[in-house]
């Protein structure tokens, strides 16, 4: 098992490479299965959960070239045409749900697929019954057997009328996707708004896909008989980069976030972290993150886009435990994602915590602890309270920071932060 070690008491200064969006690129792997012709995407960080999308890919039969165009990213060519088993396997998706992008263009391209059910995960129950309800609306046969979902649609996908009673993020893309071949119109409401989803319908769309709509509540899809062959540029990726900027804030320091127009997709998040005294400018192809000195208390509440992202709820409370006063965290996504609270308060962090409110009283300074990450969000709450704490700390199971988290130590190292991994 590897921990990360951290000096505390540094400031973060410098430049952070922001790498391409993991919640994109998931999605937009998995949506090559719905064509034979090859796609290849740029920009795809490296990461854990990355390379499970693509052993799952090939357990299907897909081929795959992967070349590195820098540390922080590759470009991966997909060949699908050789597609030729349709079962997503527990072993896979128990180590990450997002297998579950698998289903809808499985079932839109072979009419069968088996998709072995997610079950729940340390943040919450995380149900897929919206994706089943509305791949059922487009006439799929859906039946829960052995732990498996078993989807069918011997005569192909129609198009159809749904709304989703919940806002779904890879729920929409699901549908999304099994209704861009799908016969005939249609039209998706209440869906995800998420610049993910926005990427994902664009690099449809390059491949002659007929979606409009992408980026507000309601999307509509033409169905085509076949997608064509292209090329595309994943996003960057918004949480990491919120997440930096937070490394900035809580240590006094200040960071260029490069990586495109990151500024757009942050619009919540940048309102309330003014608030609490950073600063940001726009900087060429980035944004300029410095902290005033000042760390304000503040009420968040998480939301779907455009609110304020649950992705970066932890990393603002392990901010807030330093704020001059007392915050409220309201989570109203995941019901059980304060997990990271616990671990915060053995750093000496004064958190209370009331079903989905987090209360956090700011205090004058974090102790370095050995501490362990339970899951993605949680592990890099645990880093920034590290980097701020008075003295070295430990952070266990960073197996967690590296599904999402591309070279973690390295750019952190880069900004004047003593790190180092630690393998036992
Ligand atoms: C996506 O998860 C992200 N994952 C999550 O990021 C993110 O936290 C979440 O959206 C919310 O923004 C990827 O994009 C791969 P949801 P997803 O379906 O799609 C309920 C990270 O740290 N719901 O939008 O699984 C659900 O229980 C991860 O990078 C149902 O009830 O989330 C939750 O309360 C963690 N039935 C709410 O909807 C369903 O069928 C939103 O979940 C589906 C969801």
């Amino acid at each position: 098992m590897e921990k990360i070690r951290i000096r505390g008491g540094q400031r973060v200064n410098g430049v952070v490479p922001i790498s391409g969006a993991k919640n994109s690129a998931l999605p937009l792997l998995a949506s090559s299965i719905l064509s034979g012709s090859s796609l290849k995407l740029s920009n795809i960080p490296s990461l854990l959960d990355v390379n499970t999308m693509l052993s799952l890919l090939g357990s299907l039969g897909a081929t795959y070239l992967v070349s590195q165009d820098s540390i922080y990213s590759n470009t991966v060519t997909l060949e699908t045409d050789s597609i030729c088993r349709y079962t997503a396997p527990y072993d896979t998706v128990r180590k990450m749900r997002a297998s579950i992008l698998a289903l809808g263009p499985l079932l839109a391209r072979f009419g069968q697929c088996k998709v072995s059910l997610p079950g729940g995960c340390a943040i919450g129950v995380r149900p897929v019954d919206l994706h089943l309800r509305g791949l059922e609306a487009l006439g799929a046969k859906v039946e829960l057997k052995d732990g498996y979902i078993d989807a069918t649609a011997r005569d192909g996908l129609k198009g159809a009328d749904f709304t989703f009673p919940l806002v779904t993020v890879t729920g929409t893309e699901n549908i999304m996707m099994a209704a861009t071949i799908a016969d005939g119109v249609t039209v998706l409401r209440n869906v995800a708004q998420e610049p993910e989803i926005v990427d994902l319908a664009n690099c449809l769309n390059r491949r002659g896909a007929r979606i409009s709509g992408h980026g507000t509540d309601v999307i509509v899809i033409h169905g085509v008989t076949s997608l064509k062959e292209a090329e595309y540029n994943i996003l960057p990726d918004r949480v990491e980069a919120g997440t930096y900027a937070i490394a900035a804030g809580i240590t006094g320091g200040r960071v260029d976030l490069i990586g495109g127009n990151l500024a757009d997709f942050l619009s919540s998040f940048i309102e309330k972290m003014k608030q609490i005294g950073l600063c940001f400018s726009e900087i060429e192809n980035g944004l300029r993150v410095e902290s005033s000195g000042e760390i304000a208390p503040i009420n968040i509440s998480t939301e779907p886009y455009p609110g304020f992202p649950t992705d970066l709820q932890a990393q603002t409370m392990a901010l807030l435990c330093l704020a001059d006063g007392e915050s409220l965290i309201s989570e109203n996504i995941w019901e059980n994602r304060f997990m990271h609270a616990a671990e915060l308060m053995r750093m000496g962090a004064c958190i209370s915590i009331s079903g989905a409110h987090a209360h956090v009283k700011g205090v004058k300074q974090l102790r370095g602890a050995p501490v362990m990450a339970t899951d993605l969000r949680a592990s890099f709450s645990l880093v920034l309270a590290a980097l701020a704490a008075d003295d070295y700390s430990t952070v266990d199971r960073v197996y967690h920071l590296d599904r999402g988290y591309c070279c973690v130590e390295k750019k952190l190292a880069d900004c004047g932060v003593v790190i180092e991994r630690i393998s036992e």
